[in-house]
Parts: structure tokens; C-alpha cells; sequence
């Protein structure tokens, strides 16, 4: 059973590239990526590996960190890693988990025995720092991962955790945004966003994006 939105990211010890973790250790206050794959040595892990290794300083300035997994050996990990290095021109500097009894794969619901019996599926789960599932996706095996796209979601879950916003369609930091229609004392809304309130219908307040 796949893990459901506001669940808890089960812990796991695990042997990764850079050492054995406690997961909750690992974590501490940061937010999570963890980030499932079919097997090594595959070329569209290949890229989507290198591109997390790209995307470091971005997940860094929110707080997040980064770790993969698959239930392939750490030493074919290890030279996988050279060839990540190599052809995606990118130093990998964060962790990939060696799940070799699945045990975690099984945990997380990352083993879809319909689409294949023995490998992980191509999953993404984004953790917070009280260790909830706020995100969930499963991509098919020959379709790479928009990594854009979940900075984009971390975005905006950070945002409407600190603000009662909601974000719109395609919503980009720096967009308006949505005030949360369970807001409705006229008070608090002036209070909150001042003059900055365009009603285009009274479920759908449009205010500027508070944090820029
Ligand atoms: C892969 O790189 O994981 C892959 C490539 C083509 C089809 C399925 C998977």
C-alpha cells in the first residue's frame, strides 16, 4: 500500500553511498525528497540523478534535502555513481540508499508488483520536518521526473504553511495567490492582506504573493 498524503514517513535505517542513517536522524528539521528508482546503470535515472545533483544550492535555500534509493547493491551504486558524475558532469553529494531487502521499498509502497514484480517504481514522496507525506507521485518506468516541478510544489507548500493561501494553476513564486476560502471574518482579511484583496467571486480572492 502506497504511503497517503499527510502519513507518516515511516523511519528505516539503510546503508547509503555516504554511510548508514537513521532516516529521522538524517533528516532533522529539514524537509525530505526521497526519490525511488528501478535499478542502476538505467538511462533515465542516469539524468534525473544528475539533475537532483544540479539542483543542490535550490533545494538547499528551502531547506530540503535530497536522498534516492533502489534496491540494487551499494558497490553497483558506488560505480554507478562515477558514471552519473561523468556523463551528467555533476559531482553526486547526496545520499542514495542500497535497499537490497526492499524492507523500505515495502514500507514506502514503492514496489507496484503490476508494473514490475522485483524493481522499485519511479516514486517521489516530499517529507516535512514533523515527518508527514505531503506529496506523492509515481511516474511510469520511461518517463524521467521534472524535478522543476516538485521545487515548484515545495514552493508552494512552504508558502501556504505559513500564510492561509492556496496557490493557483501554474501558480511560480512571486504569482498571486489564492486566500483560503475557510477565511472569512472581514477583519482577519484586513488584518492579513490590507487593501490587497481583488474578489472576482466570493470563493475566489486573489492577493499577492506575501512572501516576495
Ligand atoms: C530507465 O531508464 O529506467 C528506462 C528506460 C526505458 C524504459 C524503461 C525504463
Amino acid at each position: 500500500m502506497s504511503l497517503k498524503l499527510q502519513e507518516t514517513a515511516p523511519n528505516f535505517h539503510a546503508q547509503t553511498t555516504e554511510g548508514e542513517i537513521d532516516f529521522y536522524e538524517w533528516a532533522g528539521d529539514d524537509w525530505v525528497v526521497l526519490f525511488s528508482h528501478p535499478a542502476d546503470f538505467t538511462p533515465v535515472c542516469t539524468t534525473e540523478l544528475g539533475r537532483v545533483a544540479a539542483l543542490q544550492d535550490e533545494f538547499g535555500k528551502r531547506g530540503v534535502k535530497t536522498i534516492g534509493l533502489s534496491v540494487d547493491p551499494i558497490d553497483d551504486h558506488h560505480a554507478w555513481i562515477s558514471d552519473i558524475e561523468e556523463t551528467q558532469d555533476v559531482t553526486v553529494d547526496y545520499p542514495i540508499i542500497a535497499d537490497a531487502d526492499k524492507s523500505i521499498a515495502e514500507a514506502y509502497g514503492m514496489m507496484h508488483p503490476e508494473a514490475d514484480e522485483t524493481h522499485t517504481v519511479r516514486s517521489v514522496f516530499v517529507i516535512d520536518p514533523d515527518k508527514n507525506v505531503r506529496l506523492t507521485i509515481t511516474y511510469p518506468a520511461p518517463t524521467g521526473r521534472n524535478f522543476d516541478e516538485i521545487l515548484r510544489v515545495i514552493d508552494a507548500l512552504q508558502l501556504t504553511d505559513e500564510h492561509q493561501v492556496a496557490t493557483p494553476v501554474d501558480w511560480e513564486r512571486g504569482d498571486d495567490v489564492i486566500i483560503v476560502p475557510s477565511l472569512t471574518d472581514p477583519d482577519e482579511i484586513r488584518e492579513k492582506f490590507g487593501d490587497d484583496v481583488d474578489e472576482l467571486r466570493p470563493y475566489l480572492r486573489m492577493t499577492s504573493d506575501p512572501s516576495s
